[in-house]
């Protein structure tokens, strides 16, 4: 299934994080598309809410991952820019972190297209304007409820 919505502010953007981060269970990986400054970050600080693992989430540009754990679940925030091959994937300790207790969230996984599981949730953020994303969603039944 696939939704489409659209936020108004960085505010907005990361409200709706927070009700997708309240809809996952552990063991999803998030697959993010959009350029730079299209508000993958702030997203997932909205899902980092949405977990119950606070708000304080940066950039994983320079640490390339950067790990948020919970009492239940460890969300792993991936920048995956210089992330070129399997083989660095696999340096990186992406297979590594992939389980039923953890939710990897990966900014530029256009990087990793041939690498991402088949169940990925993918988020592809389109910058409409300034202050203007549209969001759209794709996976199972359960983010239909992203649309009431
Ligand atoms: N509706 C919106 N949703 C998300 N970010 C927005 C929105 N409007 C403006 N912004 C701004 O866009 C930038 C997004 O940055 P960031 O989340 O770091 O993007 P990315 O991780 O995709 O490079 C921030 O400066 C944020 O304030
Ligand atoms: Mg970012």
């Amino acid at each position: 299934m696939k939704i489409t919505i659209e936020t108004h502010s960085p505010a907005e953007t990361i409200a709706l994080g927070e009700r997708i981060g309240a809809l996952l269970r552990g063991g999803e990986v998030i697959a993010y598309r959009g350029g730079l400054g299209a508000g993958k970050t702030t997203i997932t600080r909205g899902i980092s809410v949405g977990l119950g693992l606070g708000d304080e989430v940066t950039s994983p540009t320079f640490a390339l991952v950067n790990e948020y754990a919970g009492e239940k679940l460890t969300l792993y925030h991936f920048d995956m820019y210089r992330i070129t091959s399997a083989e660095d994937l696999e340096t990186c300790g992406f297979y590594d972190f992939m389980n039923e207790r953890s939710v990897i969230a990966a900014e530029w996984s256009e990087n990793i297209a041939d690498e991402l599981p088949d169940d990925a949730i993918y988020i592809d953020i389109a910058r409409v304007s300034d202050e203007v994303r549209e969001i759209t969603i794709t996976g199972d039944e359960r983010f239909e409820a992203l649309g009431d």
